[in-house]
């Protein structure tokens, strides 16, 4: 192993990396990038990478955008901080707050700003929560989320995600949080089930949950509407108007988390328009700014926004709120976003462009290492097995997802792999079709190179 660079060395001392096996990091040491443009990021030696995750699932207009740079530069120049809270406001908050109501798939009444995905999911639990005590339901509380999901980290999100590795020793889930079944036919359907079946018995099993649970305990469910960090998982044909049904029928406040989805990366403007299903309310972050800047919010409907008037009037004040919620250079960068998907027509091209991107994902089906390539729009995901027709897996520990990514980055890719050796692909929206081309030819190349150390080491025994 080559020594770490001086400044690699610094980082070893120094940070804490999330997502990251901190021992075997110390000797690995950090990928550092320097700069980027387009669709390419460039580490310190000067070598282009695409980034075929667009950061993490964020920089939809990809990097150097000056439209977006100087948006933020006038910004600061103008006004550097102005906060929301105890009814003070500014110009950006209130313009970008007006945009997503006019653009929100469902109707909303009011938007509550804050900076991250799990911010956003931390509150709409609590909205929930103060909902049901409005509402004098105090039992009403509980939140259904499903295996596999990913809505977070801080400690009501990291509950409502469904991830082993984000529960273990950590003391979550709390109490209250219900994970439902994963949309994932290819592992969780049975034998000769169709989609359609298979989501009829995913909704049959939501609604014995919630009866076991009680409907009077159970809040909200919440839902991403292609699941992203859990792998990419596309739901079943029908899943989620059968889901709804149960919602509906049980009074589940929906909420769909848009933090991946919103924004054209299903090819429609929102997930839940492209899967069809009407959500109460929406968590959005990520490519609201293309990641220029943190920012992320709440999308509220009126029937919520008059709980939080009949709880806040009852209380004195709203008891909650993050320092940097609506930063005014965040929304005005957020602002200029939404300003070039709807002028350039990013969310249209995304859809022109998922025919190609799902064309070239699906033939690695073919690969004798892929078990299933899926994916919606322009993301996808390539899951690794060991034995094809029986679906083994690898052994965890022999880390053949973090090898690609390895074979990967020689290559001149970045993808990433999440648990169950699945790589998730999500590109900048701006992607060119010979981009893409270049993405799989490049990630084909790192699949053989990959084949071949599984052959050589004998990795796929069990
Ligand atoms: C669907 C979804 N929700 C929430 C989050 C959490 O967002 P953040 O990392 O900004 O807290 C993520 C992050 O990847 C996400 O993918």
């Amino acid at each position: 192993m080559s020594p770490l660079s001086n400044l690699a060395a610094r980082d070893v001392e120094t940070l804490v990396h999330p997502y990251t096996d901190l021992a075997s990091f110390r000797e690995t040491g950090p990928l550092i990038f320097e700069r980027a443009q387009g669709v390419y990021v460039y580490d310190t030696e000067g070598k282009p990478y695409i980034e075929g995750m667009a950061g993490l699932w964020c920089t939809a207009l990809g990097y150097g955008n000056e439209e977006l740079v100087e948006a933020a530069t006038a910004q600061m120049h103008k006004l550097s901080f102005a906060h929301l809270f105890s009814g003070r406001s500014h110009d950006p908050a209130i313009e970008l707050g007006e945009k997503l109501k006019e653009i929100a798939p469902v109707p909303i009444s009011k938007v509550f700003f804050c900076s991250s995905g799990s911010e956003a999911n931390d509150t709409q639990v609590k909205l929930v929560w103060y909902l049901n005590n409005a509402l004098d339901r105090p039992k009403k509380k509980k939140i259904v989320s499903r295996v596999k999901a990913y809505h977070g980290v801080t400690i009501a999100a990291a509950s409502l995600t469904g991830l082993p590795g984000n529960h273990r020793d950590f003391d979550v889930p709390l109490p209250g949080f219900l994970h439902a079944g994963c949309p994932h036919h290819y592992r969780f359907a049975q034998a000769g089930e169709s989609e359609e079946d298979f989501a009829s018995r995913l909704a049959a099993e939501l609604e014995a949950l919630i009866e076991s649970e009680g409907p009077e305990t159970v809040a909200a469910f919440i839902a991403e509407p292609v699941m992203g960090a859990g792998g990419v998982i596309v739901p079943p044909r029908t899943y989620f108007e059968k889901i709804m049904a149960v919602c509906t029928k049980h009074d589940v406040f929906m909420i769909s988390d848009e933090v991946i989805c919103g924004f054209g990366r299903l090819g429609t403007a929102f997930g839940c328009e492209k899967l069809g299903f009407v959500p109460h309310s929406i968590s959005v972050a990520k490519a609201l700014s293309s990641a220029y800047l943190p920012i992320a919010g709440v999308m509220i409907p009126e029937a919520l926004y008059q709980a939080l008037l009949v709880e806040s009037k009852k209380i004195g004040t709203f008891g909650h709120g993050f320092t940097y919620g609506g930063h005014p250079v965040s929304a005005a960068v957020a602002l200029k976003a939404i300003e070039i998907y709807s002028r350039e027509r990013i969310f249209d091209r995304a859809a022109e462009l998922a025919p190609r991107f799902q064309a070239r994902l699906r033939a690695l089906n073919d690969h004798p290492l892929v078990g299933e390539a899926r994916g919606l729009g322009l993301i996808g995901a390539v899951e690794l097995v060991a034995d094809k027709p029986t679906k083994r897996s690898f052994l965890p520990q022999r880390a053949v997802g973090p090898r690609v990514v390895q074979f990967a980055e020689a290559e001149g890719l970045i993808v990433r792999a999440v648990a169950g050796d699945v790589l998730t692909l999500c590109p900048p929206l701006i992607i060119s079709e010979a981009e893409i081309d270049e993405l799989f030819d490049s990630l084909t190349r790192a699949l053989d190179n990959t084949l071949d150390w599984v052959q050589r080491e004998r990795i796929a025994e069990p």
